[in-house]
């Protein structure tokens, strides 16, 4: 995938600072092999529709926000059995997810190059993150708005952390200061992220941070919520469920 991408002149060219828009992508194209239902988890059916629409959904209606690109896998059907013109018109959706997530998100911002310039922020946020509110969104885009690199929604380590041996019993316990606990949305200019990803081993990296870290640079940590967890495994459906019908 990585042979065949040949960047545009204009990411090098000295790019006009005056106003970067927002714009948002959501890698929408896994199989969900962790909730070990036969859906895939973004059409998991969470308070009376499908996982997927919550995110989208608040992103479309984000005003900073000017586009909404979803990628989905290649020859997927269930996309369109749904209504979403609750979203309006932001929202683009692109049948070019890979392999990986990562794949996913470097296949997606491949095919809206057109859309995009390279001095605009990409906001990634997972198809598997419902509960993520406006305010959270305001405050990435708040504290990473004016920096070089870009950042990323995160929570600090609350629990102390054991290291196991194979047979599961504890080595020792790890200090936990300073680390954190990477969410989405993860927050890069395009031409930043797409590089870094063109570069980066798309096998194993599993967030845009990790990718843009590996060239050097220092996303910005941005406290994020708890209730911004990804939906990963059965248990979690009624969770989101609930925090979602108390908020109404
Ligand atoms: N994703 C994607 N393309 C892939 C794998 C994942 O677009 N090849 C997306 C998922 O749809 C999800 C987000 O990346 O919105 C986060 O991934 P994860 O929670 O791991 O979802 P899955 O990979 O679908 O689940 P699992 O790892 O349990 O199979
Ligand atoms: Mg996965």
């Amino acid at each position: 995938m990585h042979d065949c991408y040949n960047p545009p002149a204009r990411f090098y060219d000295n790019l006009s600072p005056i106003m970067p828009r927002y714009v948002a992508l959501i890698p929408a194209a896994g199989s969900g092999s962790r909730m070990r239902t036969e859906l895939p988890k973004q059409y998991a059916l969470l308070a009376g529709k499908p996982l997927l629409h919550h995110a989208v959904h608040v992103l479309c209606a984000h005003p900073r926000i000017e586009q909404v690109f979803i990628v989905l896998a290649p020859g997927d059907q269930r996309f369109g059995e749904y209504d979403w013109r609750a979203c309006g018109t932001k929202l683009n959706v692109l049948y070019c997810g890979g392999e990986t997530r990562a794949a996913s998100v470097f296949n997606g911002l491949l095919a809206a190059n057109d859309a995009i310039d390279g001095m605009d922020w990409v906001l990634v946020h997972d198809a598997a993150r419902p509960c993520l509110r406006t305010t959270d969104v305001d405050r990435l885009i708040a504290e990473v708005g004016d920096s070089e690199t870009g950042g990323l929604l995160a929570v600090p380590v609350a629990d102390t952390l054991k290291r196991a041996n194979a047979g599961g019993e504890v080595l020792q316990t790890e200090a936990r200061e300073h680390l954190w606990r990477a969410q989405t949305p993860q927050m890069f200019r395009y031409r930043v992220l797409i590089e870094a990803l063109r570069r980066a081993d798309i096998a194993t990296v599993t967030d845009e941070s990790s990718a843009v870290e590996q060239t050097g640079a220092k996303p910005k940590l941005v406290q994020g919520s708890a209730t911004n967890f990804k939906v990963t495994y059965p248990e979690d459906l009624a969770l989101a469920e609930l925090i979602l019908k108390e908020r109404g």
